[in-house]
């Protein structure tokens, strides 16, 4: 888990460093492809129930699961979610952030912000017997008081030797209630955030989900692993992760034995 989430976390900033305007979302897949194979890897969404691309590219009013495409072109003010998977021996890491081409709108701004914190928020709440309800809450108490709106119909997920696996991690609910997490378990938390209403339709090419009312929607995800004390994600970049001062890794290697 850790190799793969490593190695997600590696592509996503691969990629996230070349991104401009001009550059077209299927770029981005193409990178994707070659990057991760370069790591040993394989992307885990290419062809994952008929999913045409390695990576799902959301741009602005794009909630997720965009289609990459030549004629997806990032211009400047834009935002675009770059969502990676990455399957290394035998296991999955999933992760994505929006990035901002140039100067966005202020609005915007915050809105990539409080998406970024509220996943952070939900994933903090994180430890053995925690409740899946107390990460839903967290993640809609902090997008309520910045007067944004959660996504419901798409949520995180368990994840391991199969990109998506039970449970489902819902990103609203109320805390102390749901599943109990028992230290071991790997879950993403990967909040889609909305400025405006929180509702949500998917084209009719079968995968884009757009905001029902046409403004931007952000989102940010990490794979995380749940320790006896805590966490530990798995998708941090490299150099983010010092390894010798988590006393999260300790717990779980412990946990382990
Ligand atoms: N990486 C996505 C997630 O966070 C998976 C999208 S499924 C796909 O769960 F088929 F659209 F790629
Ligand atoms: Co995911
Ligand atoms: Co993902």
């Amino acid at each position: 888990m850790r190799l793969a989430g490593r190695a997600a976390a590696a592509t996503l900033a691969f990629v996230g460093a070349r991104l401009a305007p001009g550059i077209s979302t299927a770029q981005i897949d193409r990178w994707v492809r070659e990057h991760t194979k370069s790591l040993g890897g394989k992307p885990s969404q290419l062809g994952y129930h008929g999913f045409p691309a390695a990576v799902c590219t959301s741009r602005n009013n794009v909630v997720c699961h965009g289609i990459p495409k030549e004629t997806d072109i990032l211009e400047l003010g834009d935002i675009v979610n770059v969502d990676v998977t990455t399957e290394l021996g035998g296991y999955h890491g999933d992760t994505s952030a929006t990035f901002m081409i140039g100067e966005v709108s202020p609005d915007v701004a915050r809105l990539v912000d409080i998406a970024r914190r509220c996943r952070d928020a939900g994933i903090a709440v994180i430890r053995d017997n925690a409740r899946l309800g107390d990460i839903g809450a967290a993640i809609e108490e902090l997008a309520r008081s910045e007067g944004m709106s959660v996504v419901r119909e798409v949520g995180g997920h368990g994840i391991g030797r199969t990109m998506h696996a039970p449970p489902h991690v819902n990103h609203y609910g109320t805390k102390g209630a749901g599943m109990r997490l028992k230290a071991g378990m790997a879950i993403t938390v990967e909040p889609m955030i909305n400025l405006g209403t929180a509702r949500i339709r998917t084209l009719s090419d079968g995968w884009t989900m757009v905001t029902d009312d046409g403004k931007p929607s952000a989102q940010f995800e990490h794979t995380v692993i749940v320790t006896r004390t805590g966490y530990e994600i798995t998708t941090l970049p490299s150099d983010e992760r010092p390894l010798e001062v988590a006393p999260q890794v300790v717990d779980m290697l412990e946990t382990d034995r």
